[in-house]
Order: structure tokens, then C-alpha cells, then sequence
């Protein structure tokens, strides 16, 4: 199993009030597959991407990344080697351009610049961008184009687990597909572990595995194929 939760929790907690944002989830992800997570708004499926991204540590119960504790290993590696993330609201760098955003990563890990920039420009056009974006800042993009260099950049290294959140949440239907089709082939051609939070049926209906939460609760929801 490539990550697994075992009866994980996690509050925030302030000195005015604690929020249980996840309460005593167990689940498992493989390479491989595309998983879908799906719940209302507020029952803690940021925060449960924000654990297994490491940027979080659980108050209770533990998370494992290829059999090891997660608590065990190098948290700067574990965040530039083995997991991406594409955020909600995307965290570009606004004072660099999309080929700087997306080669960013690529520096962390010590990528030589030649090489950077050959994946770089692949993996804009990837996600449906010509080079003429490369240039621009974000600020000169529309939302569903800075979405698309917040992928982009999430595919640069090479992670093993891609955790995405709303992907395709500022899309119109024709980007959404491109987006599902990539995720797929992330996880079924390339042998990724995707993890997508989503609340797009069409998403849901592309993944092998969906999950629920509920008011911090996760469940496996039935599947009829
Ligand atoms: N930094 C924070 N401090 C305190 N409470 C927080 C914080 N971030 C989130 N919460 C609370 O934790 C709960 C879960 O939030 P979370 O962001 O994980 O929800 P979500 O499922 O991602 O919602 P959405 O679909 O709106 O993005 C909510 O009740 C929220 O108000
Ligand atoms: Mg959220």
C-alpha cells in the first residue's frame, strides 16, 4: 500500500474554540489508481489533504507512506520528492512567470536548468497551454488557465502521489475533460497514486475509488460498475 491512514484525527485549535476537522479516519491508497473525495463544504477534506501532504501532523492515530510513518521521514523530501499538490486557490508565485512557476520544483530538487526547462514546456502543454503562456505572470491568466500552470506544476517532478484539490474547480466543461484525462492517465498509464478532492460529478464519475466525508468522517462509497 503506497499510503495509508489509520485512525487519523485532526483539530485546530484556537484559544477560543477547537474545530475536530477530522475525526478517526482509516483508508488506503495505491499507485495506480485515481481516488476522488467528496463531501460538503467545511467536512474536512482540505485538512485531509493537508495530512497527507505532510503540512499537517495528526493529533491522533498515524499515516503511513510505503510502510514507513510519515512522522519518520524527511519532511522537506517527503514534500518535494514524493508528494505534489495542487491547492485550492492554486498558490502561483505572482512575481514569477508560468515557465518560472512551473520549473520551480525542478530547482528544489536540483534539476539541471537544460533539463528543467525541456519538462517544463512538456508538462504546459500537457495541460492544454501553448508557449506562448510561458512568459506571462499570472496575473495575466483567467482562472481556469492559472488552475491549468497549477497543475502543470504539480506534474513537473514526477511524485509519485499527485493530491489536487478542486482541480477543475474554475473549468469549463471542455478543460474538465482534458483534466480528468490527464488525471487518469497520471494514475493508470504512469502508475500514480492521484488523490482529487472534487465537487464535480464528472470527476467522481472518472474516478476507481470515491470516497465521502462527512462532518470530518470518511466513508468508501459504493460503486456500481
Ligand atoms: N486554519 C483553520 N483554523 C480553524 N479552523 C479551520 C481552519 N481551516 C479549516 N478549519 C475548519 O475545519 C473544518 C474543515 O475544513 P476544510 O477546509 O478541511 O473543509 P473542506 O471540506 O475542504 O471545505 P471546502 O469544500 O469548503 O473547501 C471546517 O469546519 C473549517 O471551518
Ligand atoms: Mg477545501
Amino acid at each position: 500500500m503506497l499510503l495509508s491512514l489509520n485512525d487519523v484525527s485532526f483539530s485546530y485549535r484556537t484559544k477560543y474554540q477547537t474545530v475536530n476537522a477530522v475525526k478517526n479516519v482509516s483508508c488506503e491508497f495505491e499507485a495506480g489508481r485515481l481516488y476522488a473525495v467528496v463531501g460538503k463544504s467545511g467536512s474536512g477534506k482540505t485538512t485531509l489533504l493537508s495530512l497527507m501532504a505532510g503540512l499537517a501532523r495528526p493529533d491522533g492515530g498515524a499515516i503511513s507512506v510505503d510502510g514507513k510513518d510519515l512522522l519518520s521521514l524527511d519532511p522537506d523530501a517527503y514534500r518535494r520528492d514524493t508528494v505534489s499538490i495542487i491547492y485550492q486557490n492554486f498558490n502561483l508565485f505572482p512575481l514569477l512567470t508560468v515557465l518560472e512557476n512551473v520549473m520551480y520544483p525542478l530547482g528544489l530538487n536540483k534539476t539541471p536548468k537544460q533539463e528543467a526547462l525541456k519538462i517544463a514546456v512538456e508538462v504546459i502543454k500537457k495541460v492544454g497551454l501553448d508557449e506562448s503562456y510561458c512568459k506571462r505572470l499570472p496575473s495575466m491568466l483567467s482562472g481556469g488557465e492559472q488552475q491549468r500552470v497549477a497543475i502543470a506544476r504539480a506534474l513537473a517532478t514526477g511524485a509519485q502521489t499527485i493530491l489536487a484539490d478542486e482541480p477543475t474547480g474554475n473549468l469549463d466543461s471542455e478543460n474538465t475533460e482534458n483534466i480528468i484525462g490527464l488525471l487518469t492517465s497520471l494514475a493508470h498509464g504512469e502508475n500514480r497514486c492521484v488523490i482529487v478532492v472534487t465537487h464535480d460529478q464528472n470527476v467522481a464519475d472518472a474516478a476507481d475509488t470515491v470516497y465521502r466525508m462527512d462532518s470530518g468522517r470518511l466513508t468508501e462509497e459504493a460503486r456500481e460498475i
